[in-house]
């Protein structure tokens, strides 16, 4: 599809009440030592390991470094310290670094497209808060072993599995958009413009084909190996091949919107915006989605991860638009509306040692995984949205 013919859906405009912005930073500034404290207790609770993707019946399982959202929990503690200045975050946060160091170094459960995730939020973010050469360089070794699974015809990095399997060679999915930034990153370390190519290569292909007419996406995308040529489109963890998943949506919205801070193609500004718009006017009344945006009965479960990635691409949009621009009031109005709701009623108040923060997350529905649980992307982005709320911050991405 190319991006001239989508569907761009106009929004409500939203406004914040007089005072409502003042209640919100005061809600946000209560939370915030409430959550510096919970990831304090998790500290104690998963010691050197690391959370599971999500809880099970309320509480983390602690597993090695090897799920694909270990990072998050590196990104939490690099967040913690920076709210706090405590040393102990970031002694925890410096130690997972090495981790990630022997993990990159034995390929160790790395064969997939999500050294993004991970090593951005743990070696990058250490990179730049502390000057870390080494985390700079493990970084840079992930960047390369993610470069392994780039496909030159097709144009694309396949997301999942063996480079040789067929069921996987040609996929690509809209969660990559966020695994990208790695990639421009070691272009920026080395001067090498390779790593760089890559990701603006596999961008342009999802900008044509995962996303939709009507501005919603396929989870995932399947281009013909032999070929290059497109193939088709379907879904892994959403409700149905045709419908669009929640959090797909918002890595879109959030990873097309980092895409264009790294390359300055304002199509991609476009993008996040026809996407964010989609996402918005499928919202329920608290902001907080169900994990499909084709699902409308207000039983479904929420997916309020998937909020909270959407909260932080506003909170973006906001710094990357005009203050003429149409939508842009409305974009700020709903990231902090939504931070509102998470804490209002998504925060878990009665934290206990390995407990989340953010409740009411869907990680795979069909899979019965992680269905109503707190997971580890949800803790992070509802820290990254208030990092977002409360300062002007510098971006671990
Ligand atoms: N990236 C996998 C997920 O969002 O569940």
């Amino acid at each position: 599809m190319l991006s001239e013919n989508i569907r761009k859906e106009p929004i409500v405009p939203v406004m914040l009440r007089h005072g409502e912005r003042a209640a919100i930073a005061t809600k946000i500034r209560d939370a915030m030592p409430l959550i510096a404290s919970a990831v304090e207790r998790n500290m104690t609770w998963f010691g050197q390991r690391f959370p599971d993707a999500a809880c099970r019946n309320g509480q983390y399982p602690v597993i090695d470094n090897q799920e694909w959202t270990t990072g998050f929990w590196t990104g939490q503690l690099w967040l913690a310290w920076e709210w706090t200045g405590e040393a102990s975050y970031r002694t925890l946060a410096e130690q997972h670094v090495r981790s990630f160091g022997e993990r990159i170094a034995k390929r160790d459960c790395t064969n997939h497209h999500d050294l993004g995730f991970l090593y951005s939020l743990s070696c990058i973010a250490g990179s730049k808060l502390t000057g870390d050469r080494e985390a700079k360089y493990i970084a840079l070794q992930a960047a390369e072993l993610l470069m392994e699974r780039y496909h030159h015809r097709c144009g694309i990095i396949q997301a999942w599995g063996e480079l040789d399997n067929p069921e996987q060679q040609g996929r690509m999915i809209i969660d990559c958009n966020m695994n990208l930034p790695l990639l421009y990153q070691a272009s920026l370390a080395t001067g090498e413009p390779r790593y760089a190519e890559a990701a603006k290569r596999h961008i342009e292909q999802a900008r044509r084909y995962i996303v939709r007419e009507d501005g919603s996406t396929f989870h995932t995308y399947y281009m013909d190996v032999r070929t290059g040529e497109p193939r088709f489109g379907n879904t892994h963890q959403g409700f149905s091949d045709d419908s669009c998943w929640s959090r797909g949506q918002a890595w879109g919205v959030y990873g097309f919107l980092l895409n264009y801070l790294y390359t300055g193609d304002k199509k991609l500004l476009a993008l996040s915006q026809t996407l964010a718009n989609y996402f918005i006017n499928r919202l329920p009344d608290d902001l907080i989605c169900y994990w499909d945006l084709a699902l409308t009965d207000p039983n479904s479960e929420r997916d309020s991860s998937a909020s909270a990635i959407l909260a932080c691409a506003l909170l973006e949009l906001v710094k990357q638009l005009p203050v003429t621009h149409p939508d842009r009031e409305s974009y700020e109005a709903l990231g902090l509306k939504i931070i509102e709701s998470m804490i209002d009623r998504y925060f878990n108040l009665t934290h206990q040692q390995g407990e989340g923060l953010l409740n009411h997350s869907v990680y795979h529905f069909k899979g019965n995984v992680g269905v109503n649980e707190c997971c580890a992307w949800g803790d992070y982005f509802l820290m990254e949205a208030i990092a977002r709320a409360t300062s002007s911050w510098n971006s671990y991405w």
